[in-house]
């Protein structure tokens, strides 16, 4: 039965459309969006998805959106066990997570099985703020790149990739590095195929860097916040970056990876970065 409709039989007094109607499953952890008159209720709805769900042993609700360098989320325990780490698969790897300390978004599984389905044998690819891993990981697992490296500046999640990298014994092209991308990528060379900037929040800062970087030719994917129907403003942020660095650029594609609210969506710019423009 859908959790609406659980919820539903439970709460025959409150207006069906404003219980959750679903939540993400992250291992054995299921966030839910709660409004915010039916937080007294939080427990009881918790308890109703772990008496549906027997491998679910956490339920917490969210407590705001992403925010700060490290782009965490507040989440609130609801009902079950006291904690936010868990382990979860996702596209034939294994992550140890900590969603109280580190990002982590399990809508993302589609758009990391559409990158690492781009990536070509014996690319050398850099994913700069890369998180837990999963960017990486998801790569190196599925494609025959001859190097993935991961950048990411929030230490707890550093410390997971490094965890996740040792529990992916196969995955044998992966690197990760902790420090602020912008400052560490112009030390590895300019010798990259492909470079994602996976910070869709402030990502243009990463912009320069990520640019000088990519080989002649080489592809850049740059995530971003857009309003619905609107991928000119970030491109006209490459287009910047690209006339600052001297480097010549196309435009090869937009994809609407997710969203944030109803009008808010996530894109993913693709362009092929010239050697000068
Ligand atoms: C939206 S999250 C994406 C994480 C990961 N790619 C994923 O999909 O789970 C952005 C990440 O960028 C990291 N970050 C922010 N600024 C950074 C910087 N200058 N250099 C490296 N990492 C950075 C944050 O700590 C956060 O983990």
């Amino acid at each position: 039965m859908r959790l609406r409709s659980m919820l539903a039989a439970r709460f025959p007094d409150i207006d069906p459309a404003r219980l959750p109607g679903g939540f993400d499953r992250v291992g054995d952890i299921a966030v839910v969006s709660i409004v915010p008159e039916l937080e007294p209720l939080a427990a009881a709805i918790g308890a109703v998805i772990l008496d549906a769900l027997p491998a679910v042993r956490v339920v917490a609700r969210r407590g705001g959106q992403y925010g700060g360098t490290f782009r965490t989320r507040p989440l609130h325990i609801v009902a079950g066990e006291r904690r936010l780490t868990t382990a979860h698969r996702e596209n034939g790897v294994f992550l140890h997570l900590d969603l109280a300390q580190t990002y982590f978004s399990v809508r993302l599984a589609h758009e990391r099985a559409r990158i690492a389905a781009l990536v070509r044998p014996g690319e050398r690819v850099a994913v700069l703020c890369s998180g837990v891993g999963p960017y990486p990981l998801v790569i190196g697992r599925h494609s025959r790149a001859r190097e993935v490296i991961g950048i990411e500046i929030n230490p707890a999640a550093h410390a997971l990739a490094l965890r996740n990298l040792a529990a992916n014994r196969a995955i044998r092209s992966v690197r990760f590095l902790a420090g602020d991308a912008g400052r560490m990528l112009p030390d590895l060379g300019h010798r990259f195929n492909r470079v994602l900037v996976a910070l869709p929040h402030g990502g243009e800062s990463l912009l320069l860097p990520a640019i000088d970087g990519l080989r002649p030719g080489g592809t850049l994917h740059f995530y971003d916040m857009q309003a619905k129907r609107c991928h000119l403003a970030a491109l006209a942020k490459i287009e910047a970056a690209c006339r600052q660095a001297g480097r010549g650029w196309r435009s090869t594609g937009v994809t609407v990876c997710g969203h944030c609210g109803p009008a808010l969506h996530r894109l993913c710019l693709e362009a092929t970065i010239e050697p000068e423009a």
